[in-house]
């Protein structure tokens, strides 16, 4: 198979139309089967529930190529899973997880050619994304939906891959209590995208949002769950009812505790722990695992001890790991692998 003539190595994150996506419909309480399509629009009605009701969510996981030429994802079934959960909290008809699992192993074989290379950094993202599609003007849920997955050929999420990153701490909440901070609703990052824009104008990658209750717990930043080190080399990963559960960071507590044998505390972490940590890190598909070197909150900036140049150690053995099992580098031993 020829791939496509792409400058792999200097791909950014960002949306480009390939040759097939996976389309399926919901109908008259049921789903047809769903069929791959060359067509990268989608043709709405005007009263669309999706545009004025916002009820969308979506997914995003990675394909890879190995050394040897083999295409595979990872854990795919847990983005099946967690977007059948995330669409019953939006009352939309939750998509089979074992046809999930193969409308991504269909879209990403029919699109072989798009795969980067095994060794140029660059993978596969996938994007399965469902809309409510039918027209809804009273306040209720759609009647028709539709589930597409395309993918694209991306770079590194943040600038630079391993250089650190500075956040900074929002002045809005991004979830409220009890609220849909735990799913994958397009809403939230709606309303990530002021605080967003005014982080990047004032020169940071990306907000880190605290407990909307007491707004003294860390939570997550707009696109990824967050990681730290102690003082004792424990990984500390801030839990939450209010955020997204990860699918990296659950694979990354696993590689730090069963792999590398680190000590890992999942546990409420407050904002003034962070002065004390040594390392801190974003998380998460699109961002792998990013470095963070400065914290900015209206009480002053927080430098990490590992400094504005360089990953901090840990950080690296565990973006190294995770990445080796992904790509095939490192012997799979959870059965996270999934060759399509
Ligand atoms: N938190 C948020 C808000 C996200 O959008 C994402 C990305 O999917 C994550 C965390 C990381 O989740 P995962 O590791 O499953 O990609
Ligand atoms: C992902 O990591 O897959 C996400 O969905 C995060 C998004 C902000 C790009």
């Amino acid at each position: 198979m020829q791939k496509k003539n792409i400058d792999w190595a200097n791909l950014s994150f960002g949306y480009q139309p390939t040759d097939f996506r996976f389309e399926a419909r919901w109908k008259d309480g049921k789903w047809d089967e769903g069929k791959l399509t060359d067509n990268p629009n989608i043709e709405l009605s005007e009263a669309a529930c999706v545009f004025h009701y916002a009820q969308c969510c979506f997914e995003g996981l990675k394909a890879y190529e190995t050394e040897k030429g083999e295409i595979v994802t990872f854990r795919p079934e847990e983005n099946g899973k967690r977007m059948f959960n995330t669409a019953k909290r939006l009352e939309m008809p939750s998509f089979p997880v074992e046809k999930f699992v193969k409308a991504v192993e269909d879209v990403v074989r029919a699109n072989a050619a798009w795969v980067p290379p095994h060794g140029t950094g660059a993978t596969l993202y996938i994007r399965p994304v469902m809309i409510g599609s039918g027209p809804q003007i009273g306040v209720a849920p759609a009647h028709e939906f539709i589930f597409r997955i395309f993918v694209m050929p991306v770079g590194s999420y943040f600038k630079g891959a391993v250089k650190p990153i500075k956040l900074k701490v929002a002045e809005y909440d991004r979830a409220a209590p009890h609220g849909t901070g735990n799913i994958k609703a397009g809403l939230n990052y709606a309303m990530s995208l002021y605080p967003t824009m005014e982080a990047h104008r004032e020169g940071y990658a990306e907000n880190v949002y605290l407990d909307p209750a007491t707004r003294t717990f860390v939570e997550e930043t707009g696109g990824t769950n967050i990681m730290f080190v102690d003082k004792e080399g424990t990984i500390v990963i801030p839990s939450s009812p209010s955020i997204l559960p990860s699918i990296t960071r659950r694979s990354l507590v696993e590689v730090a505790r069963d792999i590398l044998g680190y000590k890992v505390e999942e546990r409420p972490v407050r904002f003034d722990e962070i002065k004390d940590m040594q390392e801190m890190a974003v998380i998460g598909t699109a961002a792998v695992l990013a470095p963070v070197g400065m914290v900015h909150s209206k009480d002053g900036d927080i430098y990490l001890p590992t400094g504005m140049d360089k990953i901090g150690p840990v950080s690296a053995k565990l973006r190294e790991t995770l990445t080796g099992i992904q790509m095939g580098d490192i012997e799979d031993v959870k059965g996270w692998v999934h060759k399509i």
